[in-house]
């Protein structure tokens, strides 16, 4: 397997050294005069993009990047996956979308393969157009089958803009820009921060007292259920198995369901083909999205148990869930990863990222999280204090990383961690280039 190149940018001078699209000025004056972009920029952006293959993005002036952000933690099995390409145009020449009331061929085989892999709890899928709307089902379902109407949410929990998901996503930001009041349903509960734990504790020794009050928390509202990611992508939070324990514990001793969001954990990107398969875990409700569907359309899941699915009824009729493409498409992403051998190389290359970073003994690295390749680095200022690195040194860190070629994401719970989240097939040589990018980058701006 060709697992793609990246050094086509001269790495001197930083110009271009792939074929340049024609018109590509004209392209880039539409984009601004024609596309609505609900977010700013940062320097560099948005990168128009003309071809893409494995782990590499070409934009429209013959640059290529490395991507580290999966085309949004989307392109698992990498960017135009041969099998995926195939599977698609062959599916286009037979059926591309019935009635969601009826179905097709791969939806139904894509349904039978997830829930061969799913864990055991989890027997059916309903298919929808993407992560929110998935979530927005799983919430409707809960609230169905308990009769309940309180969903409990982890603190820095992400799982969807949409109206009916942002009530459940922590992040006070983006419900402030929809426009508050929300739903008084929904709830916080604790988060696990092993690095910055709440209740000051060694993760080593603890006994989650992050968690302690959860219990009576949950008991005293009307709670159908927790809706949580196994790990946060947001943050890369991957709490420890006595913390999942713990609230796993408390929430079956108060008959509450638990909702596994796997949109991002899912399929692969953390090692294991779910987020849950790491602690044990087995979920009432799951869902699914972004690269279920190998990058092909886009594919919500929601999956559930037989008893808890039972009373899921009446005006839920997405009119492109599951359609035939995204499906015969999706049906080739899990044979690639499988066949492949991705999620070995993904649980090693998120050791490899891991160790490659922390080696760098950076004074500006203060954690490094990966499970798998769902990881990054958190920024300090002060590794004794845990200072957390300011913002425009974080946005001059992602705009000089850029310049170098590499396309990251800044997230976290103080907004300073980088993400980097390449595919699944990224090897140990486009590692290393991008932590060559990284000590460069940061050296140069500590000596500004
Ligand atoms: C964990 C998680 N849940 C839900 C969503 C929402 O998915 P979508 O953007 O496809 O609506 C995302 C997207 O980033 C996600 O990461």
């Amino acid at each position: 397997m060709n697992y793609g190149r990246v050094a086509a940018t001269n790495r001197k001078t930083n110009e271009p050294m792939g074929d340049k699209t024609p018109n590509a000025e004209a392209i880039e004056a539409a984009d601004q005069r024609y596309v609505m972009r609900p977010w700013t920029h940062p320097a560099g952006e948005p990168v128009i993009v003309a071809r893409a293959k494995n782990c590499v993005v070409t934009d429209i002036h013959g640059k290529d990047y490395l991507d580290l952000t999966s085309g949004y933690f989307v392109n698992n099995a990498g960017h135009c996956h041969p099998r995926i390409v195939e599977a698609a145009t062959k599916q286009m020449g037979e059926v591309l979308q019935v009635s969601g009331k009826h179905g097709t061929v791969a939806m139904v085989k894509l349904a039978q393969r997830l829930m061969e892999l799913a864990p055991k709890s989890i027997d059916r899928a309903f298919f929808s157009t993407g992560g929110s709307e998935a979530n927005e089902f799983a919430l409707k379902i809960a609230r169905q089958h308990t009769k309940k109407p309180d969903i409990a949410y982890l603190q820095n929990g992400y799982h969807g803009l949409t109206l009916g998901s942002l009530e459940v996503t922590a992040s006070e930001k983006y419900r402030d820009s929809a426009g508050k009041p929300m739903g008084t349903e929904n709830f916080a509960i604790p988060m696990a921060y092993c690095y910055r734990c709440p209740v000051g504790k060694d993760v080593k020794t603890c006994k989650a007292e992050c968690l302690d009050g959860v219990d009576k928390q949950l008991a005293s509202r009307d709670t159908a259920a927790i809706i949580a990611e196994p790990m946060q992508a947001v943050g890369g939070l991957a709490p420890p198995q006595k913390w999942w324990d713990r609230l796993d514990r408390i929430r079956r001793d108060l008959g509450i369901l638990l909702i596994a969001d796997e949109i991002q954990t899912g399929l692969g990107r953390t090692g294991k083909m779910f987020g849950v398969d790491h602690y044990g875990l087995q979920p009432d409700i799951m869902t699914g999205g972004k690269g279920m569907s190998g990058g092909v359309g886009s594919l919500g899941m929601t999956a559930a148990s037989n008893a808890v699915c039972k009373e899921f009824f009446g005006g839920t009729t997405p009119t492109s869930g599951g359609n035939a493409v995204s499906a015969a498409a999706g049906l080739a992403l899990i044979d690639a990863i499988v066949d492949e051998g991705m999620i070995d190389n993904c649980a090693n290359m998120g050791r490899y990222f891991a160790e490659a970073s922390w080696a760098l003994n950076d004074p500006w690295i203060g954690d490094v999280r990966f499970t798998g390749l769902l990881g990054g680095i958190e920024l300090v200022r002060d590794r004794a204090t845990k200072e957390i690195l300011g913002k425009t040194e974080v946005a001059k860190i992602k705009d000089l990383l850029h310049a170098e070629g590499m396309l990251i994401t800044v997230s976290g719970w103080h907004g300073n961690y980088l993400r980097l989240q390449p595919p699944l097939s990224v090897t140990a040589g486009q590692i290393d280039q991008f932590i060559a990018a990284l000590r460069k980058t940061l050296t140069a701006l500590r000596g500004a």
